[in-house]
């Protein structure tokens, strides 16, 4: 079911999301919603926070050159990551459903290694220094509260938010 996309700059945004202690139908339930949400709003990745669900969550779905169907099967769902290792530096262009119509150059990590739990809560880990690493980053920082315009420069983010309040009035 496709559930309403949590909008910048709604304070839910903001909150910590609190760990996930039951691998059961529920969590299911908000991972097959979190799915439909992302494929409907043509996203690459989502928290649960995303749609008002404070819950260490995040899905992860990057098109393929050979195919650019996000397969359900190639869905990477990720339960209370942990980082490892967070090496390195690189500037990549990044966007948002909870801030839409937005693409700003934003610094990450280039490399991350993070363990993390499946819908089942068995732990896995991931090794990427390519646009996953990324992604990664990203949906994280929303388990921390964090959206990436933060992430801007002084000037950038002043631009930004006078552009979003002139968006917000229309
Ligand atoms: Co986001």
């Amino acid at each position: 079911m496709v559930r309403e996309v949590v909008i910048y700059p709604d304070k839910r945004l903001k909150l910590i999301s609190r760990e996930v202690t039951e691998f059961d139908e529920t969590l299911h339930t908000l991972l097959d919603d979190m799915y439909d949400t992302m494929i409907a709003k043509r996203g690459v990745g989502l928290a649960a926070i995303q749609i008002g669900v404070d819950l260490r969550a995040l899905i992860i779905n990057i098109p393929t050159e050979e195919s650019d169907k996000q397969l359900r099967d190639h869905t990477l769902e990720i339960i209370n990551p942990v980082f490892l290792t967070m090496e390195g530096s690189c500037k990549t262009q990044e966007g948002c459903l909870s801030v839409p119509g937005i693409y700003e150059d934003v610094e990450r990590a280039q490399h991350v290694k993070i363990s993390y739990q499946d819908r089942h809560g068995n732990t896995h880990e991931i090794d990427n220094d390519e646009f996953l690493a990324i992604a990664i980053q990203h949906e994280i920082d929303h388990l921390d509260g964090k959206v990436f315009i933060e992430k801007l420069s002084y000037i950038k983010r002043k631009k930004f938010e006078k552009e979003w309040k002139k968006r917000e009035k229309n």
